[in-house]
């Protein structure tokens, strides 16, 4: 009885390059699938130099249908881990129509290929940008999600809602996973997140400013009603994160029609200017900084509570906030000489 595979779509990305390392490690057989949209094949030569072989890889658009069919009829899946999406609030807000087009009408292709060939498990990777801002923090999973404030959160919002349908009347099984600020890296250095010029987010842009590659940070804007004025967010460290998804795949009880989300975080939450400070004490650098105008999207504090991954699927992050930070600088140093 070969083993029944794992669809990963957007594999090649920043957070399932990793999380394709750690199910082969735990022995479940992937198949990988990515446009290179927002990555490039160096996530796949480091797998390959991880694991010491290539899992079976698809270069290939999900709204390509034709494509997608032709991939289902050829393997026999027993889940889809869904990442593929373009994830930047500030660029979703120049481009809505991109993200539509590419986020929902990529996940409906998907979605009618798992009704077509009987594939009912998926784990979808949704946001915390779908929790309505006038929530009261942290976010709890039951907490409003409706009305989303940037193109990015309405394409997830409208993703899970769709995979609620899929759940009530296709007997799907979903797992929702709603997370905010992802950092670090593989500790081997051969994964890492895709920036081709400018990174996305902070530690990036943080890890250039350290380098010398940045004279200074932007800090975008210093007066929100938060703690010094900068924006807060909580950060979990990649491994912590995929750690979740494992402990929660080994664990699942599955019955039909099954529809549950888990905010998967750490609980701890900083603002950028005790980011900055965090780095200083963490690598010893100094960040020099200037704050700017807001940036499009931008919201004040986003942080969500924790406790209830924590207690169901008995997962707690443990790597601190430092210990990424030290990690992230001694690989990223490590990365820019191999590049030299
Ligand atoms: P990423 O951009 O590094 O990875 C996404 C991958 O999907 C990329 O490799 C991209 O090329 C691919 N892709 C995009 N559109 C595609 C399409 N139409 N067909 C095939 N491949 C496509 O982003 P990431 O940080 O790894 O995030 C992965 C998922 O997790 C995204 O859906 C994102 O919305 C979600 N997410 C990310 C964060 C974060 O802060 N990084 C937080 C919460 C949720
Ligand atoms: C963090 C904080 C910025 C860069 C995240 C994901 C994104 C999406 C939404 C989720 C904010 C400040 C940043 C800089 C700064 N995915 N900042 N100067 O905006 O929380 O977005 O959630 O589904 O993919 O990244 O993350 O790292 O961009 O910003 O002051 O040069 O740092 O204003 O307060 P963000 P980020």
């Amino acid at each position: 009885m070969t083993k029944k595979q794992i669809l990963v779509t957007g594999a090649a990305g920043y957070i399932w390059s990793h999380g394709v390392v750690a199910f082969e490690q735990a022995s479940y057989k992937t198949v990988l699938v990515d446009n290179f949209s927002n990555s490039w094949d160096v996530n796949l030569h480091g797998i390959t130099q991880i694991l010491w072989y290539t899992p079976d890889f698809h270069e290939l658009d999900l709204r390509d249908k034709s494509a997608l069919v032709n991939l289902f009829k050829n393997y026999d899946f027993d889940w889809v881990i869904h990442f593929a999406g373009l994830k930047s609030v500030w660029e979703s807000c120049l481009n809505p129509s991109l993200y539509f087009d590419n986020n929902i009408v990529g996940s409906i292709c998907l979605f009618e290929c798992m009704e077509k060939f009987w594939v009912k498990n998926i784990v979808f990777s949704s946001s915390a940008t779908v929790y309505d801002s006038n929530n009261s923090l942290p976010f709890h999973e039951d907490h409003s999600v409706w009305n989303t404030n940037n193109p990015y959160g309405t394409s997830k919002f409208i993703c899970e809602k769709l995979l609620q349908d899929m759940a009530q009347y296709n007997g799907c099984n979903v797992v929702n996973l709603r997370y905010f600020n992802p950092i670090w890296s593989h500790k081997s250095g051969l994964i890492w997140e895709y920036c081709d010029t400018h990174p996305n987010n902070l530690l990036p842009y943080i890890m250039k400013v350290a380098w010398g590659e940045l004279n200074k940070l932007q800090v975008f804007w210093n007066d929100y009603d938060t703690i010094d004025g900068s924006g807060v967010r909580d950060y979990i460290d990649v491994n912590d994160l995929m750690d979740g998804h494992l402990k929660w795949y080994q664990q699942c009880q599955w019955q039909d029609g099954f529809f549950e989300t888990y905010n998967l975080w750490v609980g701890k939450w900083v603002s950028v200017l005790e980011f900055i400070t965090a780095t200083h004490q963490s690598i010893w650098k100094d960040i020099a900084y200037d704050v700017t105008v807001r940036r499009p999207g931008d919201t004040a504090e986003v942080y969500c509570d924790p406790t209830k991954a924590q207690q169901k699927l008995n997962w707690k992050t443990h790597i601190s906030l430092s210990e990424s930070i030290q990690t992230s600088w001694k690989y990223y140093q490590y990365t820019q000489l191999w590049n030299k």
